[in-house]
Protein backbone atom coordinates (compact mmCIF):
# COMPACT_ATOMS: atom_id res chain seq x y z
CA UNK A 1 0.00 0.00 0.00
CA UNK A 2 1.31 3.58 -1.17
CA UNK A 3 1.26 5.66 1.74
CA UNK A 4 -0.23 9.42 1.34
CA UNK A 5 1.78 11.38 3.21
CA UNK A 6 0.94 14.57 0.88
CA UNK A 7 -2.23 15.83 2.69
CA UNK A 8 -1.65 19.38 3.80
CA UNK A 9 -2.28 20.10 7.68
CA UNK A 10 -5.58 21.80 7.75
CA UNK A 11 -6.72 22.71 11.39
CA UNK A 12 -10.40 21.58 10.56
CA UNK A 13 -10.30 18.49 9.24
CA UNK A 14 -7.15 17.10 10.99
CA UNK A 15 -7.74 14.13 13.21
CA UNK A 16 -6.67 13.79 16.98
CA UNK A 17 -3.96 10.77 18.30
CA UNK A 18 -5.60 8.24 20.31
CA UNK A 19 -3.94 5.85 21.96
CA UNK A 20 -3.41 3.03 19.46
CA UNK A 21 -1.11 1.83 16.70
CA UNK A 22 -0.59 4.54 14.26
CA UNK A 23 1.77 4.70 10.62
CA UNK A 24 4.33 7.53 11.24
CA UNK A 25 6.95 9.02 8.49
CA UNK A 26 10.10 10.71 9.85
CA UNK A 27 9.87 14.27 8.44
CA UNK A 28 13.02 15.53 10.29
CA UNK A 29 16.42 14.74 11.63
CA UNK A 30 18.27 16.79 14.01
CA UNK A 31 21.65 16.67 15.53
CA UNK A 32 21.38 17.97 18.73
CA UNK A 33 24.55 17.10 20.12
CA UNK A 34 27.47 14.71 18.87
CA UNK A 35 25.82 11.39 19.50
CA UNK A 36 22.19 12.28 20.31
CA UNK A 37 19.81 12.90 17.34
CA UNK A 38 16.25 14.20 17.52
CA UNK A 39 13.74 12.49 14.70
CA UNK A 40 10.44 14.21 14.03
CA UNK A 41 7.46 12.03 12.87
CA UNK A 42 4.19 12.98 11.16
CA UNK A 43 0.97 10.75 10.94
CA UNK A 44 -0.10 9.51 7.07
CA UNK A 45 -3.09 11.18 7.69
CA UNK A 46 -2.82 15.05 9.42
CA UNK A 47 -2.89 14.16 12.99
CA UNK A 48 -2.80 16.34 15.83
CA UNK A 49 -0.53 14.44 18.24
CA UNK A 50 -1.86 15.75 21.64
CA UNK A 51 -0.86 13.40 24.82
CA UNK A 52 0.28 14.88 27.70
CA UNK A 53 4.42 16.35 28.27
CA UNK A 54 5.96 13.11 29.97
CA UNK A 55 4.17 10.41 28.14
CA UNK A 56 6.61 7.96 25.76
CA UNK A 57 5.42 6.12 22.23
CA UNK A 58 6.67 2.60 21.56
CA UNK A 59 8.11 2.20 18.09
CA UNK A 60 7.93 -1.08 16.00
CA UNK A 61 10.73 -2.21 14.06
CA UNK A 62 12.51 -4.35 12.33
CA UNK A 63 15.80 -5.13 12.99
CA UNK A 64 17.93 -7.71 11.49
CA UNK A 65 14.50 -9.75 10.30
CA UNK A 66 13.32 -9.66 14.53
CA UNK A 67 10.56 -7.03 15.14
CA UNK A 68 11.71 -5.02 18.13
CA UNK A 69 9.67 -2.77 20.19
CA UNK A 70 11.18 0.04 22.12
CA UNK A 71 9.53 2.87 23.78
CA UNK A 72 11.46 6.59 23.57
CA UNK A 73 9.71 9.05 25.40
CA UNK A 74 8.09 12.31 23.39
CA UNK A 75 10.68 15.27 23.45
CA UNK A 76 8.44 17.56 21.66
CA UNK A 77 5.46 19.41 23.50
CA UNK A 78 1.84 18.96 22.15
CA UNK A 79 1.53 22.58 22.07
CA UNK A 80 3.31 22.37 18.23
CA UNK A 81 0.73 19.20 17.85
CA UNK A 82 1.44 19.03 13.96
CA UNK A 83 4.36 16.68 14.41
CA UNK A 84 6.07 14.82 17.46
CA UNK A 85 9.51 13.75 18.12
CA UNK A 86 11.77 11.52 19.96
CA UNK A 87 15.53 11.96 21.11
CA UNK A 88 17.83 9.39 20.89
CA UNK A 89 20.72 9.01 22.60
CA UNK A 90 23.69 6.54 20.97
CA UNK A 91 24.45 3.76 23.45
CA UNK A 92 27.39 1.50 23.59
CA UNK A 93 25.89 -1.74 22.99
CA UNK A 94 22.45 -0.07 22.42
CA UNK A 95 21.11 -2.28 19.35
CA UNK A 96 17.70 -0.19 19.24
CA UNK A 97 19.19 3.39 19.86
CA UNK A 98 22.51 2.93 17.58
CA UNK A 99 19.97 1.18 14.87
CA UNK A 100 18.43 4.58 14.80
CA UNK A 101 21.45 6.50 14.11
CA UNK A 102 22.38 4.21 11.41
CA UNK A 103 19.48 3.69 9.76
CA UNK A 104 16.43 6.01 10.40
CA UNK A 105 16.44 8.88 7.71
CA UNK A 106 14.13 11.03 6.46
CA UNK A 107 10.77 9.86 4.44
CA UNK A 108 11.16 6.14 6.40
CA UNK A 109 8.07 4.54 7.78
CA UNK A 110 7.38 3.17 10.54
CA UNK A 111 4.21 2.35 13.25
CA UNK A 112 4.52 3.71 16.81
CA UNK A 113 2.28 2.74 19.65
CA UNK A 114 1.22 5.04 22.15
CA UNK A 115 0.98 7.76 23.71
CA UNK A 116 0.81 6.34 27.09
CA UNK A 117 2.76 6.98 30.49
CA UNK A 118 1.77 7.91 34.06
CA UNK A 119 5.06 9.81 34.22
CA UNK A 120 3.52 13.30 32.75
CA UNK A 121 3.05 16.84 34.36
CA UNK A 122 -0.61 17.12 33.45
CA UNK A 123 -1.87 14.25 36.29
CA UNK A 124 -0.36 16.44 38.78
CA UNK A 125 -0.90 19.91 38.92
CA UNK A 126 1.25 21.86 41.29
CA UNK A 127 2.36 25.34 40.85
CA UNK A 128 6.07 24.76 42.60
CA UNK A 129 8.02 22.24 40.06
CA UNK A 130 11.20 20.95 40.48
CA UNK A 131 12.67 19.15 37.32
CA UNK A 132 15.67 16.48 37.50
CA UNK A 133 17.75 15.30 34.82
CA UNK A 134 20.53 13.22 34.08
CA UNK A 135 22.04 12.96 30.36
CA UNK A 136 19.35 12.05 27.97
CA UNK A 137 16.86 11.49 30.27
CA UNK A 138 16.08 15.38 29.63
CA UNK A 139 13.85 14.21 27.05
CA UNK A 140 10.38 14.02 28.91
CA UNK A 141 11.43 17.21 30.80
CA UNK A 142 11.88 19.00 27.87
CA UNK A 143 8.67 18.12 26.72
CA UNK A 144 6.86 19.37 30.02
CA UNK A 145 9.08 22.55 30.04
CA UNK A 146 8.12 23.14 26.14
CA UNK A 147 4.62 22.77 27.48
CA UNK A 148 4.71 25.13 30.30
CA UNK A 149 6.79 27.76 28.07
CA UNK A 150 4.22 27.94 25.26
CA UNK A 151 1.11 27.76 27.58
CA UNK A 152 2.34 30.72 29.56
CA UNK A 153 1.91 28.52 32.74
CA UNK A 154 2.08 30.44 35.56
CA UNK A 155 4.76 27.83 37.33
CA UNK A 156 7.59 28.22 39.58
CA UNK A 157 10.04 26.21 38.03
CA UNK A 158 13.43 24.86 39.21
CA UNK A 159 15.19 22.82 36.19
CA UNK A 160 18.26 21.05 37.01
CA UNK A 161 20.24 18.88 34.56
CA UNK A 162 22.84 16.32 35.11
CA UNK A 163 25.64 16.07 31.87
CA UNK A 164 28.65 14.42 31.20
CA UNK A 165 30.37 18.02 29.98
CA UNK A 166 29.82 20.96 28.39
CA UNK A 167 29.31 19.21 24.58
CA UNK A 168 27.18 16.23 25.88
CA UNK A 169 23.94 18.96 26.82
CA UNK A 170 20.88 18.45 24.81
CA UNK A 171 18.81 21.34 23.96
CA UNK A 172 21.32 23.52 25.58
CA UNK A 173 20.82 27.14 23.13
CA UNK A 174 16.91 26.22 23.83
CA UNK A 175 17.40 26.17 27.34
CA UNK A 176 18.82 28.97 27.93
CA UNK A 177 16.28 30.69 25.15
CA UNK A 178 13.60 29.88 26.99
CA UNK A 179 14.97 30.11 31.04
CA UNK A 180 16.29 33.64 29.58
CA UNK A 181 12.56 35.05 28.84
CA UNK A 182 10.10 33.87 31.78
CA UNK A 183 11.56 35.20 35.63
CA UNK A 184 10.32 32.07 37.13
CA UNK A 185 11.82 29.61 35.11
CA UNK A 186 15.54 28.60 36.34
CA UNK A 187 17.95 26.37 34.92
CA UNK A 188 20.54 25.19 36.95
CA UNK A 189 23.06 22.83 34.76
CA UNK A 190 25.78 20.80 36.50
CA UNK A 191 28.33 19.01 34.38
CA UNK A 192 30.70 16.30 35.60
CA UNK A 193 33.77 18.08 33.57
CA UNK A 194 34.74 20.30 31.53
CA UNK A 195 35.29 19.46 27.54
CA UNK A 196 38.67 17.48 26.84
CA UNK A 197 39.01 19.67 24.36
CA UNK A 198 37.05 23.04 23.57
CA UNK A 199 34.86 24.55 26.06
CA UNK A 200 35.88 24.91 30.20
CA UNK A 201 32.79 24.90 32.23
CA UNK A 202 32.86 27.35 34.86
CA UNK A 203 29.10 26.37 36.82
CA UNK A 204 28.26 23.45 39.04
CA UNK A 205 31.00 20.75 38.76
CA UNK A 206 30.86 17.00 39.57
CA UNK A 207 27.93 15.37 40.85
CA UNK A 208 24.35 16.65 41.90
CA UNK A 209 24.55 17.17 45.72
CA UNK A 210 22.68 18.32 48.63
CA UNK A 211 24.44 21.24 49.29
CA UNK A 212 24.15 22.29 45.57
CA UNK A 213 20.68 21.27 45.58
CA UNK A 214 20.14 23.49 48.40
CA UNK A 215 21.86 26.37 46.81
CA UNK A 216 19.63 26.09 43.83
CA UNK A 217 16.34 25.37 45.08
CA UNK A 218 16.76 26.12 48.75
CA UNK A 219 12.66 25.02 49.19
CA UNK A 220 13.06 21.73 47.45
CA UNK A 221 11.09 19.95 49.65
CA UNK A 222 8.34 21.89 49.00
CA UNK A 223 8.01 20.90 45.18
CA UNK A 224 6.26 18.64 42.99
CA UNK A 225 9.58 16.46 41.90
CA UNK A 226 9.73 14.85 38.48
CA UNK A 227 13.20 12.97 37.56
CA UNK A 228 14.56 10.91 34.72
CA UNK A 229 18.14 9.75 34.06
CA UNK A 230 20.13 6.37 34.71
CA UNK A 231 19.46 4.60 37.31
CA UNK A 232 22.07 5.31 39.71
CA UNK A 233 21.55 8.83 39.46
CA UNK A 234 18.08 8.65 39.89
CA UNK A 235 18.96 6.16 43.17
CA UNK A 236 20.69 9.13 44.57
CA UNK A 237 18.17 11.40 44.26
CA UNK A 238 15.72 9.85 45.87
CA UNK A 239 17.78 8.70 48.75
CA UNK A 240 18.61 12.02 49.22
CA UNK A 241 15.15 13.29 49.36
CA UNK A 242 14.22 10.35 51.62
CA UNK A 243 16.72 11.37 53.96
CA UNK A 244 15.65 15.01 53.75
CA UNK A 245 12.00 13.47 54.61
CA UNK A 246 10.58 14.27 51.49
CA UNK A 247 7.06 13.18 50.76
CA UNK A 248 7.57 10.73 48.40
CA UNK A 249 4.17 10.98 46.74
CA UNK A 250 5.39 14.23 45.43
CA UNK A 251 7.99 12.82 43.40
CA UNK A 252 7.78 11.27 40.11
CA UNK A 253 10.32 9.34 38.08
CA UNK A 254 10.95 7.58 34.57
CA UNK A 255 14.23 5.49 34.00
CA UNK A 256 14.85 6.63 30.67
CA UNK A 257 15.25 3.68 27.62
CA UNK A 258 13.58 1.30 29.84
CA UNK A 259 11.16 -0.60 28.32
CA UNK A 260 9.97 -4.37 30.76
CA UNK A 261 10.75 -6.37 27.62
CA UNK A 262 13.49 -8.01 28.87
CA UNK A 263 11.92 -8.57 32.10
CA UNK A 264 13.39 -12.30 32.74
CA UNK A 265 11.37 -15.36 32.38
CA UNK A 266 12.58 -18.50 33.46
CA UNK A 267 11.36 -21.53 31.39
CA UNK A 268 10.80 -23.73 33.57
CA UNK A 269 10.53 -26.99 32.38
CA UNK A 270 6.98 -28.68 34.25
CA UNK A 271 4.74 -27.56 36.99
CA UNK A 272 6.12 -29.75 39.47
CA UNK A 273 9.45 -27.83 39.28
CA UNK A 274 7.57 -24.32 39.04
CA UNK A 275 5.75 -25.61 42.50
CA UNK A 276 9.15 -26.92 44.35
CA UNK A 277 10.34 -23.27 43.25
CA UNK A 278 7.90 -21.70 45.70
CA UNK A 279 9.51 -23.65 48.65
CA UNK A 280 8.25 -22.32 51.77
CA UNK A 281 5.30 -20.37 50.68
CA UNK A 282 2.05 -21.07 51.71
CA UNK A 283 0.66 -23.06 49.14
CA UNK A 284 -2.79 -21.60 50.10
CA UNK A 285 -1.88 -18.54 48.84
CA UNK A 286 -0.86 -19.63 45.58
CA UNK A 287 -2.96 -19.75 42.12
CA UNK A 288 -4.30 -22.20 39.67
CA UNK A 289 -3.23 -20.73 36.13
CA UNK A 290 -5.09 -24.32 33.76
CA UNK A 291 -4.30 -23.33 29.87
CA UNK A 292 -7.25 -25.40 28.59
CA UNK A 293 -5.91 -25.96 24.89
CA UNK A 294 -2.70 -27.70 26.26
CA UNK A 295 -4.11 -29.28 29.27
CA UNK A 296 -1.71 -28.15 31.00
CA UNK A 297 -1.38 -26.20 34.04
CA UNK A 298 0.57 -24.08 36.97
CA UNK A 299 0.16 -22.91 40.16
CA UNK A 300 1.60 -19.42 40.33
CA UNK A 301 2.43 -16.93 43.17
CA UNK A 302 -0.11 -13.96 43.45
CA UNK A 303 1.39 -10.95 41.48
CA UNK A 304 2.94 -12.99 38.88
CA UNK A 305 1.26 -13.09 35.12
CA UNK A 306 -0.76 -15.15 33.04
CA UNK A 307 2.12 -15.05 30.56
CA UNK A 308 5.00 -16.29 33.33
CA UNK A 309 2.47 -18.79 34.10
CA UNK A 310 2.43 -19.95 30.60
CA UNK A 311 6.48 -19.39 30.45
CA UNK A 312 6.69 -22.03 33.75
CA UNK A 313 5.33 -24.68 31.71
CA UNK A 314 6.93 -24.07 28.54
CA UNK A 315 4.16 -22.48 26.52
CA UNK A 316 5.23 -19.18 24.33
CA UNK A 317 2.11 -17.23 23.95
CA UNK A 318 3.95 -14.73 21.64
CA UNK A 319 4.83 -11.51 23.14
CA UNK A 320 6.93 -8.21 21.82
CA UNK A 321 6.19 -5.03 24.13
CA UNK A 322 6.00 -6.82 27.15
CA UNK A 323 3.92 -3.81 28.61
CA UNK A 324 0.23 -4.11 27.37
CA UNK A 325 0.96 -1.88 24.46
CA UNK A 326 0.64 -3.86 20.97
CA UNK A 327 -1.82 -6.58 21.81
CA UNK A 328 0.22 -9.13 20.41
CA UNK A 329 0.23 -11.82 23.71
CA UNK A 330 -4.07 -11.62 23.76
CA UNK A 331 -5.72 -14.63 24.96
CA UNK A 332 -9.11 -15.74 25.80
CA UNK A 333 -9.83 -16.10 29.59
CA UNK A 334 -12.56 -18.79 30.30
CA UNK A 335 -12.76 -18.73 33.93
CA UNK A 336 -11.70 -16.78 36.63
CA UNK A 337 -10.22 -13.30 36.88
CA UNK A 338 -7.68 -11.07 36.65
CA UNK A 339 -5.86 -7.60 37.47
CA UNK A 340 -5.16 -6.05 33.79
CA UNK A 341 -2.59 -3.49 33.73
CA UNK A 342 -2.51 -2.65 30.16
CA UNK A 343 -1.57 0.55 28.23
CA UNK A 344 -4.38 0.81 25.51
CA UNK A 345 -3.31 -2.98 23.53
CA UNK A 346 -6.75 -4.62 23.75
CA UNK A 347 -10.11 -2.81 23.19
CA UNK A 348 -13.14 -2.72 25.19
CA UNK A 349 -14.60 -4.55 22.60
CA UNK A 350 -12.14 -7.37 23.27
CA UNK A 351 -12.27 -6.79 26.77
CA UNK A 352 -16.11 -7.69 26.62
CA UNK A 353 -15.50 -11.26 24.94
CA UNK A 354 -13.62 -11.90 27.56
CA UNK A 355 -9.87 -11.71 26.13
CA UNK A 356 -6.98 -10.27 28.49
CA UNK A 357 -3.20 -9.16 27.08
CA UNK A 358 -1.20 -11.93 29.24
CA UNK A 359 1.94 -10.03 29.86
CA UNK A 360 0.26 -7.54 32.11
CA UNK A 361 -2.53 -9.63 33.42
CA UNK A 362 -1.93 -10.84 37.52
CA UNK A 363 -4.60 -13.69 38.67
CA UNK A 364 -6.73 -12.53 41.31
CA UNK A 365 -7.65 -16.59 41.78
CA UNK A 366 -7.85 -19.34 40.26
CA UNK A 367 -7.97 -18.88 36.32
CA UNK A 368 -8.39 -20.71 33.50
CA UNK A 369 -6.60 -19.65 29.75
CA UNK A 370 -7.59 -20.92 26.17
CA UNK A 371 -4.00 -21.56 24.91
S1 LIG B 1 3.17 -8.25 24.62
FE1 LIG B 1 2.42 -6.36 23.95
S2 LIG B 1 0.53 -6.29 24.98
FE2 LIG B 1 1.43 -8.04 25.81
Amino acid sequence: MTMNFLNPVNPVTTQTWTNGRHQVRCVKVIQETWDTRTFCFMAEQPVMFFFKPGQFVTLELEIDGEQVMRSYTISSSPSVPYSFSITVKRMPGGVVSNWLHDNLKVNDELAVHGPVGKFNIIDYPTDKLLMLSGGVGITPLMSMVRWLFDTNAAVDLQFVHSSRAPQDIIFHRELAHIFSRIPEFKLHIVCERSDEMGEAWSGFRGYLSQAMLELMAPDFLEREIFCCGPTPYMNAIKRLLQENGFDMSRYHEEAFGATPVDVQEEVIENAEQAEAEAGELDVSDMLSVEFSSTGKSVRIQPGETVHTAAAKLGLHIPKACGMGICGTCRVPLTSGEVDMEHNGGITDEDMADGYILSCCSKPTGDVVVEY
